[in-house]
């Protein structure tokens, strides 16, 4: 009768396909005399605002009032992580950044009052361009270090070494709901919100910093997000406060919405990256040494960019033994976008580096990729680079195998190279790739959850809890968490908006540890509850406050059914012995710690593990591909709720996949985001999926300490997406005699073409057989 490890649909489905569900912009019909904001926004990517007047914009019909720096009471600046952010700011740091904001009746005057604002500009010289960027060594801060043992001294005695450079694309967050907030004046004078945000309580901070007032003055609310994917983690909070300022100004309910249009140019998306990398490796491809430095493109302002980098950086090992390394992390400085948490947050970039480094060990020594990764693998007892002890870590080569054997690879394997003998046109590839990701935020603070839950004299409950619903099904697997530590039908269980006056400080819904802070965080609330009922109802039931059982909605004597009370009965008996129906709950994770100026500790509580195997098929004409087959086994502990982790698990690997071969953002000379709408932006969609996608859960995997012995699910699934580009890598081999196929990503059908290209004439200039490819 339990309600986690059921398969029950997201508690919106319905909602979600009959339109009923609401987003933030979906409650504007609740504000009466609601105004509309326009940014006036920046030509030029760097410059000096010599000239500012927002005059000309107040004589046009309907346009109330602008809003610039001088309206600002409180300070200038919405920076999350280091006041680097003016709103308004006095110098352009990137192409289209607001300047201004308009307020009109309706979004039209809104618009043509911006469109009306003088402003006039001193260009300066910007850097577009990550590599330039690099050169000039323009950073934000660090580099951030991270080193075992003597890397250099390694690399020296290693029988043989590679070395060179890796290129990885950005990444549009393209969340179907783009940025939204709506602000109007409570009857304190305080300021209320209604925010597309994954964290409420630092959106509630920059808008209490911004308006220069305390927090307890401002209210966020939180319905639900149409995605968010880490681009909401700190990025929804300029746009509330430009809505705070102006219902402060007006007195009016205040309103933004960014077009996508507006979206894909103002907000920050993953960060490109640039790797520089030395290796050292034995005769079988271990690895013995890797010298890193990587470079990644955060655009204008600080953001998340260190966390960010320290993510990558911590997952530069993936799943494998570096038993000596060093690696730095310069986190640039661009005139672009501010780069931001995207799902995996860094880590995927990392994970990407050390694959692209075994393929190519591989096939310099002419052996399996599979081989040569199974090769290096952590063992259990080893630690990581940074010190701490990999848990579980026969689970990598437990799921490798199982994995190897339930996706048949070795006999599709000979199938392929049959098919590939035959057909010259056209060749199949086929990998598998491993993922070990890091649950916790690497900022130890974050890691605590907490929740309110309230029980009424009926026995209805309403949960609140500090977790902001995204689609992910947070929610979900929180109503099943809350109904099972009560006993109660799901249906018993009412989640309720996420809201900074019901669970104060806390964390962003972020790092995949949503329901392993919250959830537990509501464990706690609904023991409490429990504890205070049980002793009512042993009265009742006439036993031991310690033999009182809660199941079904019932409350009974533990192993005696007949004499049960339904749950109400005794939530109204408690209230009429005046015992509290409600309480809070709260968690910490326990164990983590690091070091940052050693670079040495537990960051991670536990390790989410898995192991994807890809099959695709390239034209050798055009270079497009399909995805023929996708097999995956995830580690989620026990699951909590089968139908959606696997949503996670399918969702993320398409989202990898949309990132490492087929989304490229492009940014023009004038630094300009080129790509700037879904006609230039090529998104994955249903023609994309595996035609084929096996996706099942290690079993017997349970995940001790963490809630109901289930595992995040999140972000890790994301890295699996990286067999698909090395399964690419695979079937572009087949066109040409073999070795090493250096990669930039995205792999899109034009690289693939002229990676094709570059095989093909590889056989024309050496004429030479096909290098053997020994797989043991
Ligand atoms: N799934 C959906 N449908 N929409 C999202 O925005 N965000 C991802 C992931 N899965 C996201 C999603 C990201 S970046 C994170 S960190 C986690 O969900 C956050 O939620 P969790 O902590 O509950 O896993
Ligand atoms: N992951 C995701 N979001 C974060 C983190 C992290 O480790 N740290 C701060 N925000
Ligand atoms: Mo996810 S990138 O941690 O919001």
């Amino acid at each position: 009768m339990s309600a986690a490890g059921k398969r029950v649909s997201h508690e919106s489905a319905r909602a979600h396909v009959t339109g009923a569900a609401l987003y933030t912009d979906d409650l504007c019909g609740r504000f009466p005399r609601l105004l509309h904001a326009w940014p006036v926004t920046a030509p030029h990517a760097h410059a000096l605002i010599t000239e500012l007047d927002v005059s000309p914009a107040l004589d046009v019909p309907g346009v109330v009032a602008t809003l610039t720096a001088s309206d600002v009471p409180g300070e200038n600046d919405t920076g999350a992580n280091r006041r680097d952010e003016p709103l308004f700011p006095a110098e352009v740091m990137y192409h289209s950044q607001p300047v201004a904001w308009v307020l009109g009746e309706d979004l039209d005057a809104a618009q043509r009052g911006a469109a009306r604002v003088r402003a006039d500009y001193q260009p300066l010289p910007a850097i577009v361009t990550l590599r330039d960027a690099v050169a000039r060594e323009s950073f934000h801060s660090g580099p951030i270090r991270l080193q075992r043992g003597d890397a250099n001294e390694a690399l020296a005695a290693s029988p043989h070494s590679l070395e060179g450079e890796l290129e990885i694309g950005g990444q549009e967050h393209f969340y179907l709901e783009t940025h939204a907030a709506i602000a109007w004046l409570d009857e304190s004078g305080g300021v209320a919100l209604h925010s597309s945000t994954q964290h409420p309580s630092e959106t509630q901070e920059v808008v209490a910093r911004v308006l220069g007032v305390p927090r307890n003055a401002v209210t966020v609310e939180c319905l639900r997000m149409g995605g968010a994917f880490g681009g909401k983690e700190v990025q929804a909070n300029p746009w509330a406060a430009v809505a705070a300022l102006g219902a402060r100004k007006t007195g009016r309910p205040v309103r933004v919405r960014l077009t996508r249009a507006l979206d894909m140019a103002l907000s920050g998306k993953r960060h490109p990256f640039l790797a520089r990398y030395r290796v050292g490796f034995d005769d079988d491809g271990r690895l013995l040494s890797l010298l890193a430095t990587l470079y990644s493109d955060a655009g204008w302002s600080l953001d998340l960019s260190e966390p960010v980098m320290g993510r990558a950086l911590f997952h530069l090992d993936n799943a494998y033994f570096l038993p000596a390394m060093r690696a730095a992390g310069y986190v640039s400085k661009t005139h672009k976008t501010s780069q931001t948490a995207f799902r995996g947050f860094g880590a995927p970039q990392g994970m990407l580096l050390v694959e692209e480094i075994l393929d190519r060990v591989a096939r310099r020594l002419a052996l399996a990729p599979e081989v040569v990764r199974e090769r290096n693998f952590y063992r259990e007892g080893q630690t990581t680079h940074y010190g701490q002890a990999v848990k579980d870590a026969g689970r990598i080569p437990a799921i490798w195998r199982r994995l190897l054997e339930s996706s048949r690879f070795a006999a599709r394997r000979a199938e392929i190279d049959r098919f590939n003998r035959t057909h010259p046109h056209r060749k199949r590839g086929l990998a598998i790739t491993p993922v070990k990701f890091g649950i916790s935020f690497t900022a130890t603070v974050f890691n605590q959850g907490g929740a309110l839950v309230l029980v009424y004299r009926d026995g209805s409950v309403q949960v609140n809890h500090g977790g902001t619903e995204m689609g992910q099904g947070l929610f979900t697997k929180i109503g099943q968490i809350a109904a099972d530590a009560l006993g109660l039908p799901l249906n018993a269980i009412r989640l309720m908006p996420t809201r900074t006056d019901k669970v104060p400080n806390t964390s962003a819904s972020a790092a995949s540890a949503s329901t392993d802070l919250n959830g537990a965080a509501v464990m706690d609330a609904c023991a409490r509850i429990r504890e205070r009922l049980a002793p009512v109802a042993a009265v009742m039931l006439g036993c031991a406050p310690e033999a009182v059982c809660f199941a079904g909605g019932f409350v009974s004597v533990k192993g005696d059914d007949l004499g049960r009370i339904p749950f109400g009965h005794v939530t109204e008996a408690a209230y009429r012995q005046r015992i509290p129906l409600f309480a809070e709950g709260y968690y910490r994770t326990p164990e983590i710690h690091f070091d940052a100026r050693l670079g040495h500790g537990h960051p991670f509580y536990y390790f989410a593990f898995g192991a994807a195997a890809t099959e695709v098929e390239v034209d050798g004409f055009t270079g497009q591909y399909k995805v023929r087959r996708a097999d995956v086994l995830e580690d989620v502990g026990d699951s909590l709720s089968p139908l959606i982790d696997r949503g996670q698990i399918e969702g993320g690997f398409v989202q990898g996949l949309g990132w490492l071969t087929l989304e490229e953002l492009l940014w023009d000379g004038e630094g300009r985001v080129a790509t700037a709408g879904a006609s230039t932006y090529k998104l994955p969609s249903w023609s994309e999926l595996p035609e084929e996608f096996h996706v099942d859960f290690l079993e017997r995997a349970t995940e001790p300490g963490v809630v109901m012995g289930s595992k995040a699910v999140g972000e890790p699934p994301l890295m699996l997406a990286i067999s698909a580009r090395e399964a690419l890598r695979d079937a572009i081999a087949a066109y040409g005699p073999g070795g090493e196929i250096p990669l930039a990503s995205p792999l899109t059908p034009e690289r693939v073409f002229r990676a094709i290209e570059d095989q093909r004439a590889k056989l024309c200039t050496f004429a030479s057989p096909p290098t053997r490819v020994v797989r043991a």
